[in-house]
């Protein structure tokens, strides 16, 4: 079979085209693509089938695990798809792990580090109990996190583009020195005995909900990520669509409770904003996937992500 590959302006990727076997793969054909261009590696390419000018259809993503013949129709000899070139790919795990790395490390500092003198503070830092358990929550927070990219999560999609690790370092990274600026301060006011004890009580009770549901998720899939996108069910997720979300959130609002800055109600509402964002998406492709027609079944009626309002 000669399959064309042409990009979107339709200038040939290789030149000639490229032989394949008959019952050769999609993968198949992406090491045929890279072997011949050296720099477009597998996950680096977005193959599709091309579509009508003007059509206001959805192309064909080709999944590499299926045959070329799959995509054929009818005709076996030849088939032209369409190249994009997805720019330099790392694996998610990789871009976790940056992403965390990150306030883990830098958070500690403003705790452990006479960081403040270099801001001009002279006298001495007393340290307040609430700043001790904020630094130990914090780095929980952010050490459950990257057990869970390393030992829990099955992620769809093996890699995600490199711009994607410079945005997300940016947004935690600076998030977190913000933070650790304010809620270590000399001048730092803490909050009553009480308020500190409940806030990071039902922070950390949202913590291990979070991991739980986590565990809930990763069941939904089979150890390689395939399996797709199922109904997730049980415990949270029975009333609310993304309950990591709606978990991640209250135990962000526990560790403001406890240490009341306005870094950190800044960073709780960005963050619900993305999360909330992602949720309607997530929610919207559950109820398509799962439309409860031709035998599918039908999308339970839930909240998307912070009942009773959402
Ligand atoms: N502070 C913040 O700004 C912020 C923002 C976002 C997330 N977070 C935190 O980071 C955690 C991970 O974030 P995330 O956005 O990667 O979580 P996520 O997409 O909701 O889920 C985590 C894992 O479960 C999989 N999954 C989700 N829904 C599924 C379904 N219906 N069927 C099968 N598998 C499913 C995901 O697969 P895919 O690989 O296919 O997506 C992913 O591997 C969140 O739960 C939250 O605690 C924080």
């Amino acid at each position: 079979m000669k399959v064309t590959v042409v990009s979107r302006s339709g200038r040939e990727i290789i030149k000639g085209g490229v032989e394949l076997d008959d019952s050769a793969t999609v993968s198949d054909l992406q090491n045929a693509i890279h072997r011949r261009t050296k720099k477009y590696y597998p996950s680096r390419q977005r193959l599709t089938l091309p579509i009508q000018p003007g059509s206001k259809e959805k192309a064909v993503v080709l999944n590499p695990k299926k045959t070329m013949q799959d995509y054929c129709d009818g005709n076996t000899d030849k088939l032209t798809v369409m190249f994009k070139d997805l720019g330099p790919q790392v694996s998610y795990k990789t871009l976790f792990l940056f992403e965390y790395l990150g306030p883990l490390i830098i958070y500690p500092i403003f705790y452990f580090f006479p960081v403040y003198k270099y801001f001009g503070y002279k006298g001495e830092r007393v340290i307040q109990p609430v700043q001790t358990f904020a630094m130990y929550y914090w780095c929980l927070h952010y050490f459950k996190r990257i057990l869970e990219t390393l030992f829990v999560h099955r992620f769809s999609h093996a890699t995600s583009p490199l711009s994607n690790v410079f945005r997300n370092c940016i947004y935690y990274w600076t998030f977190g020195a913000y933070i650790a600026y304010y809620v270590n301060h000399p001048l730092y006011t803490p909050v009553s005995d009480l308020q500190m004890k409940i806030g990071f009580g039902f922070g950390l009770i949202c913590q291990v909900a979070n991991f739980y549901c986590h565990l809930l998720l990763k069941n939904l899939r089979s150890p390689d990520g395939s399996g797709g996108y199922q109904i997730p069910r049980g415990f949270l997720f029975n009333i609310v669509t993304c309950a990591n979300y709606t978990t991640e959130i209250y135990q962000w609002s526990g560790f403001n409770i406890a240490t009341q800055t306005v870094a950190g109600y800044l960073f709780l509402v960005v963050a619900a904003s993305i999360m909330t964002d992602w949720a309607l998406g997530k929610h919207r492709r559950l109820k398509k996937l799962f439309d409860g027609k031709e035998g599918r079944p039908k999308y339970p009626r839930r909240w998307v992500i912070l009942p009773p309002f959402l």
